[in-house]
């Protein structure tokens, strides 16, 4: 059985995705740990509700990256974690845990990278008027959104289509996709 770590910063839709996942025997792993940089975000409520073990830290309690990275790097290790999957973690991953953990970090993001990188890829796509947009799952490296690309869903927008249907239809692929790729990955491990 292989152990995961998930990072989240926000509303922790994925993270639940990924949960129900194992609970329905779709994928054969354990989350051991939630890292979240946001003490009061809802990602970290739902965790503590599920019993799943947090590391919760304030990044201003911190002189820099390489010090709260070596503790996660520690917690890791000592759990066992065999991949680290972001699912809305607000922050780049620092030199620490890219070399504690190489080609064993991945992400989502909601855009067919490497268009629309960064933050508010589904107000990018509006703003630039796209007819169509999607969901990335990636290796994760020093930038931005910028490792190699694993997995790639396209939907459409339709026109004066809202942002909330559109949020919507990405969650959707999202929560689909990331536990399938998750699944791929962990068998090849
Ligand atoms: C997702 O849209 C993901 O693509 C992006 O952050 C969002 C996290 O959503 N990286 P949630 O917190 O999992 O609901």
């Amino acid at each position: 059985m292989k152990n995961i770590a998930v990072f989240a910063s926000g509303t922790g839709s994925n993270f639940i995705a990924i949960y129900e996942a194992i609970v329905n025997q779709y994928l054969e792993a354990n989350i051991v740990l939630l890292v979240s940089d946001r003490p009061k975000s809802s990602v970290v409520k739902k965790a503590i509700k599920l019993h799943i073990p947090t590391f919760i830290f304030n990044p201003s309690d911190f002189s820099d990256k390489a010090s709260y990275e070596i503790d996660i790097l520690n917690i890791l290790k000592e759990r066992d974690v065999d991949l680290i999957v972001l699912a809305g973690y607000m922050r780049l991953i620092g030199n620490t845990l890219l070399n504690g953990y190489q080609r064993k970090i991945i992400n989502i993001h909601p855009s067919l990278l490497p268009q629309y990188k960064g933050l508010d890829a589904i107000g990018q796509a509006m703003n630039d008027n796209a007819k169509m947009t999607g969901i990335t799952v990636h290796y994760v490296d020093k930038g931005m959104d910028t490792g190699d690309i694993i997995a790639q869903e396209s939907f459409v927008i339709e026109a004066n289509e809202s942002r909330e249907t559109i949020e919507a239809k990405a969650h959707n692929i999202e929560h689909q996709l990331y536990p399938k790729v998750i699944k791929k990955i962990l068998e090849d491990l």
